[in-house]
């Protein structure tokens, strides 16, 4: 932008009403448009008749897709899929992310409309502030949400995982156990790419139903197994590389250093515990996702927040350990590998 150019309200105006854009896909996702034109392209009729559109909306529904990138309509009026769409917004691929959404549709969707109150109050804004039990406890007790939530970590920890399994040294590792790993996504993409290599999460026990059939439908039954527990109160199970994805974000700063001195304690020398988050750029004025999802914790859990690369650095030095390199993964998510 030029000092001539003129100051105009669009900017301001697309971004203060960016949900509209935000829940035409969701709606999408929830409704399975992208698994139907996975399947072929299909005129707007015949799809409006496939995922349950009123004919008064699926005119502009279907045309908003394709006017925010997402779909292609041809000169016949057939309506497809982008490449992008079809890899990461098709139910049946292995690459499908759509789990977060599906996760965001259902339950963040809602919960964001306070925000005003959870900046004002502080306090969660969530399933919680009904039924007053914590957060994990409260959405492990409805199978839907749970598993609702479980494949919507899923759909996040997906790409990360590639790119941890690619960017870390997996060389001369022998076990990896992902605390509070959710499905797996992590250790999966490891045990895949090193046969080596075995693997476990450790979750709450009320995650290994949902755990099982993924594991099942990835073929790592026997070589990805399951440990029930908490971390906070149990002991952890023996590896030599720890992960921790998504786990400092929930709670609080004190939970975090309880959190990260039992991981080394219990990693051997010259283990590693890898630590992924959407982390805050230093400045905190670049990564805007990191920021929005850390607004996001505020909402949603009653101690979480994101943090900065440079805090992650400084926790895991002060609980002891010698070798502390951060990485960027992809998107707006770094990674902090700590060796003792
Ligand atoms: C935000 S999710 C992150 C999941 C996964 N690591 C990822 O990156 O997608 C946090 C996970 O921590 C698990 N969790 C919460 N409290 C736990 C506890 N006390 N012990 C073990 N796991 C726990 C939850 O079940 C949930 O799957």
């Amino acid at each position: 932008m030029s000092v001539n150019d003129p100051i105009t309200p669009e900017p301001l105006l697309q971004l203060g009403l960016g949900f509209m854009a935000s829940k035409t896909l969701l709606s999408a996702v929830e409704l399975g448009v992208f698994t139907v034109l996975a399947g072929g392209g299909r005129d707007r009729a015949s799809l409006a008749a496939e995922v349950g559109l009123h004919t008064r909306s699926s005119g502009d529904f279907l045309d908003a897709l394709v006017s925010l990138g997402v779909l292609t309509r041809d000169a016949d009026g057939v309506y497809a899929n982008t490449p992008a769409a079809d890899l990461f917004l098709d139910r049946a691929k292995p690459s499908y992310v759509g789990g977060i959404l599906e996760m965001a549709n259902a339950r963040l969707f809602g919960f964001w409309s306070n925000l005003t109150d959870a900046l004002r109050t502080g306090a969660q804004q969530n399933e919680v502030a009904r039924s007053g039990a914590p957060f994990f406890v409260t959405l492990s007790q409805d199978p839907v949400a749970w598993r609702n939530f479980l494949n919507g970590m899923n759909g996040v920890s997906t790409p990360l995982a590639g790119a941890l399994a690619a960017d870390f040294d997996w060389t001369g590792r022998r076990h990896v156990i992902d605390l509070g790993g959710a499905l797996g996504a992590v250790p999966a993409a490891v045990l895949r790419a090193n046969p080596d290599i075995t693997g476990a999460v450790f979750e709450l026990p009320p995650v290994q139903p949902v755990f099982e059939e993924f594991v099942a439908a990835h073929g790592l039954t026997g070589r990805l197994a399951f440990h029930g527990g908490d971390f906070f109160s149990d002991p952890l199970p023996e590896a030599d590389v720890y992960v921790m994805g998504q786990i400092l974000h929930d709670w609080n700063l004190e939970q975090r250093l309880v959190l990260l001195q039992k991981a080394y304690d219990a990693l051997p020398e010259g283990g590693t515990l890898i630590v992924y988050d959407a982390m805050i750029d230093d400045e905190r004025r670049h990564n805007t996702y990191g920021l929005m999802l850390s607004l996001n914790m505020l909402i949603d859990t009653e101690g979480g927040s994101e943090y900065t690369v440079a805090d992650a650095t400084g926790w895991l030095r002060t609980v002891g350990f010698a070798k502390v390199e951060a990485r960027h993964l992809t998107g707006g998510y770094s990674a902090v590998y700590a060796t003792k």
